[in-house]
C-alpha cells in the first residue's frame, strides 16, 4: 500500500473523484444546521440529506467532499487504538446519477490501482447486504465485486446489522451497504471468522451505501427512495495510519505533533505505561474535537452540544492532573492543533485566539468546581456509615463536580474510608445509558421529518432575522438556529436583553412580511455573486462553489439549503415565546406559528 501524507491522500481522494465529474463541495459544519435529530454532524452525508431525498443540489449530482465528524457514542473507549471523537469522512456522492456497478468499480480502483492507494488485491475482502424481509439480497453489488475480478471467497453476505445504514436517528435516506476491510493476515479468530467480528483480523476502511430506500418514521416500513442515491464514506484518519503502516490512529501526524506538546508539557515520555499513554491519547483526541467545535460556535455549557463541548475539556484536564500538569497548560496545544489542520480548515487560524479563550475560562471554572467539590466531599465524609463512601455519593461528585474516581478513592483513603465501587459503576452505567440515548437522538423525528410546519418555521426564521437586523440593531447575525416542528429557536449576538417593546416590535415585522404574501424565491448563483447581492450566510467556503440562495421579497437574502415555504402567507401567523440569553454575548429567542 502507497506511503501517504495527509495532503496527499486529501488530494488523492478529491481528484480521483474531480476526474469521474465530482464537483468538490466544503464540508459543513459539525453542528447540524437546521436539523434538531442530532447534536453534531456524525456522517458525511449528514448535512447532504435534503438533497438525497429529491432536493436539486446546485452543485449537481455528483459531489465529493471531505466532512469533519464528531461521535460520543464510544467515547469510554477513546485512548485504545481506533477510537476518536473528532475525524474526517472522505466522501463522494450520486445524487440519483450513477449507481452500485460504476460506484463499485471505481471504489476497487481507488483502492487496488498503483496510481491510487496501491492496496495489494489479496488483501482487500468486502460485505454485501445479505437480504431479508424487508429488502432483498444484494446481488447487484456481488455481482459488481466479482466484475472487478475479487473471488467469491473475499465476498461475505452479512444480515442488517452489519451490512445496512441508516442516520442514529432512524428515519432518512437508508440502504444496503458494502463495506471494504484490508485483511491483516491474522489467523481467524474462529472458524466462522468474519469481517463481522471485531477481532482485529479485518480492519475496516470504508463504505459505500446504496441508499435506494426511505424511512419516513423509526419504527415504520422502509419505502422506495425515487431517487436512487450512493453515499460513500473512507476514514481519512484510519486510512492514513494504515497507509503508513502505523500501529494506532494516533501515531499519525494528525496526533504526533499534539501528543509531542504533550510529553513537553507533562515532561514524561508518551510510552511510559499504558496509563500515560492513555492519558495523553484522551487528551489529543478531546483537545482537538473541541478546538473544532469552539471554532463551530459552541461553547461549554450545561445542555447539548455546549455539553458534549464541557465533558471533552473536563476529561481532557482530568487527564492533563493524572500526568501531573495543570488543565489551564492545554491551551498550549491550540496552535499544534490548528498548525496540523490550518492549510485545510484556514478558518482555525482566524479563530484561534478565541478557541484559546473560551479553553482557559473553562478551565478556570473547572478548577473553581472541583475546590467546591473538595468542600462537599468533606462533607459528606463526615456522614458516612461504617467507613464507606456510596457508591451514588462517588458518582454525584463525577457528576456535578468532576471528580474522577480515582480522585474521590484518594481523598477517602486520607480519612480512612472506601469507596463502594460497585454502587458507583451502577449509577455510572445508569446515567451513561440515558445520555447515549440523548446523544443519539435528540428529538424524535429529524431532518427526514422536512414536514410543513419545519418548513415553514424555517422560513420564520429567516424573516426573524431580517428583523433584528431592521430593529435591533444591523451588526446582528445568527449564531445558531434550531427548528423542531413545534417552534424555531434562533440564537444571535446581542448586547442586551431586548425589551418588551423591541419583542413586540418584531413580532409585528414579522407578522407583516406574512401579512403581504412575499413569494419566497430560490436562486443558484457563485458564492461570490451571492457576496456581491449582500446575502447573508457564511463566506468562509474556499472552492468558489454554487449556493443557494433565498430571497424574500426585499426584506431577506440568505445563502441557505432551504427548504422553504413559497410565499410568507402560508405561516399565517408569528409568535415570540421567550427571549433569554444563551451564553456570553449570544441570545436566544423561541418562537412559534400558529396555523390553525
Ligand atoms: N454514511 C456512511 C458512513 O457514515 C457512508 O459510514
Amino acid at each position: 500500500m502507497k506511503k501517504l501524507t495527509a495532503k496527499q491522500l486529501r488530494e488523492m481522494w478529491i481528484n480521483f473523484y474531480k476526474e469521474k465529474g465530482h464537483v468538490l463541495i466544503d464540508g459543513a459544519s459539525l453542528v447540524p444546521e437546521n436539523d434538531p435529530s442530532v447534536l453534531f454532524t456524525t456522517a458525511g452525508m449528514h448535512p447532504l440529506v435534503p438533497y438525497l431525498l429529491g432536493e436539486k443540489h446546485p452543485c449537481g449530482r455528483r459531489l465529493v467532499d471531505i466532512q469533519k465528524c464528531i461521535r460520543t457514542g464510544d467515547i469510554e473507549d477513546v485512548g485504545d487504538d481506533y477510537h476518536c471523537t473528532f475525524f474526517e469522512m472522505m466522501g463522494n456522492w450520486s445524487l440519483g446519477d450513477y449507481f452500485k456497478k460504476e460506484k463499485i468499480a471505481w471504489s476497487y480502483e481507488f483502492l487496488t490501482s498503483p496510481k491510487y492507494l496501491d492496496i495489494p488485491k489479496e488483501d482487500l475482502v468486502v460485505t454485501v447486504f445479505a437480504g431479508d424481509e424487508t429488502a432483498p439480497r444484494d446481488e447487484e453489488s456481488y455481482n459488481a465485486w466479482r466484475s472487478c475480478g475479487l473471488p467469491e471467497s473475499k465476498i461475505f453476505f452479512l444480515p442488517k446489522k452489519n451490512n445496512w445504514w441508516i442516520l442514529a436517528s432512524g428515519v432518512g435516506p437508508c440502504g444496503p451497504d458494502s463495506e471494504m476491510f484490508i485483511d491483516t493476515k491474522k489467523p481467524k479468530c474462529c472458524p466462522e471468522c468474519s469481517p463481522a467480528c471485531d477481532c482485529g483480523k479485518y480492519i475496516e476502511i470504508g463504505n459505500d451505501v446504496f441508499m435506494e430506500y426511505i424511512k419516513t418514521s423509526k419504527d415504520g416500513p422502509i419505502k422506495q427512495n425515487p431517487q436512487k442515491n450512493v453515499d460513500t464514506g473512507f476514514g481519512f484518519d484510519r486510512l492514513l495510519y494504515i497507509s503508513n503502516n502505523l500501529e494506532s490512529v494516533y501515531d499519525s501526524e494528525l496526533f504526533m505533533p499534539i501528543i509531542k506538546k504533550i510529553e513537553e508539557i507533562s515532561n514524561r515520555y508518551y510510552l511510559l505505561n499504558d496509563e500515560t499513554k492513555r492519558c495523553m491519547r484522551i487528551i489529543a483526541d478531546h483537545i482537538k474535537a473541541s478546538v473544532f467545535m469552539i471554532s463551530d460556535g459552541v461553547v461549554p455549557l450545561n445542555v447539548e452540544q455546549g455539553y458534549v463541548l464541557r465533558r471533552l475539556l473536563r476529561r481532557a484536564i482530568n487527564c492533563a492532573n493524572r500526568l501531573n500538569f495543570s488543565g489551564d497548560r492545554l491551551v498550549e496545544l491550540v496552535p499544534v492543533v490548528v498548525d496540523i489542520y490550518k492549510d485545510f480548515y484556514p478558518v482555525l487560524v482566524k479563530n484561534m485566539e478565541m478557541i484559546e479563550q473560551v479553553i482557559l475560562q473553562e478551565s478556570e471554572k473547572f478548577s473553581k468546581t472541583l475546590n467546591q467539590g473538595i468542600k462537599e466531599f468533606e462533607k459528606v465524609a463526615m456522614y458516612c456509615k461504617d467507613g464507606v463512601l456510596n457508591g451514588k455519593t462517588a458518582f454525584r461528585l463525577y457528576d456535578t463536580f468532576g471528580f474522577p474516581l480515582e480522585l474521590t478513592r484518594e481523598l477517602a483513603k486520607e480519612k480512612n474510608l472506601t469507596v463502594d465501587e460497585q454502587g458507583y459503576q451502577e449509577a455510572y452505567k445508569k446515567h451513561q445509558e440515558t445520555s447515549k440515548a440523548n446523544n443519539d437522538k435528540v428529538f424524535k423525528g429529524g431532518l427526514a421529518d422536512t414536514g410543513e410546519r419545519t418548513v415553514r418555521l424555517h422560513t420564520a426564521a429567516h424573516i426573524l432575522q431580517a428583523g433584528l437586523r431592521k430593529i435591533v440593531s444591523p451588526d446582528i447575525y445568527q449564531k445558531g438556529c434550531n427548528i423542531t416542528s413545534e417552534r424555531l429557536r434562533f440564537d444571535f449576538n446581542c448586547d442586551h436583553k431586548l425589551s418588551d417593546d423591541e419583542k413586540q416590535r418584531l413580532e409585528d415585522y414579522v407578522n407583516d412580511v406574512i401579512n403581504q404574501d412575499l413569494p419566497v424565491v430560490c436562486q443558484e448563483m457563485d458564492i461570490d455573486e451571492a457576496r456581491e447581492e449582500g446575502a447573508l450566510g457564511i463566506f468562509d467556503n474556499k472552492y468558489g462553489n454554487k449556493v443557494k440562495v433565498y430571497t424574500i421579497g426585499n426584506v431577506s437574502k440568505e445563502i441557505c439549503g432551504g427548504p422553504h415555504a413559497k410565499h410568507t402567507g402560508e405561516l399565517k401567523k408569528f409568535k415570540i415565546l421567550k427571549e433569554e440569553s444563551s451564553s456570553a454575548g449570544i441570545r436566544r429567542i423561541k418562537a412559534t406559528i400558529i396555523t390553525e
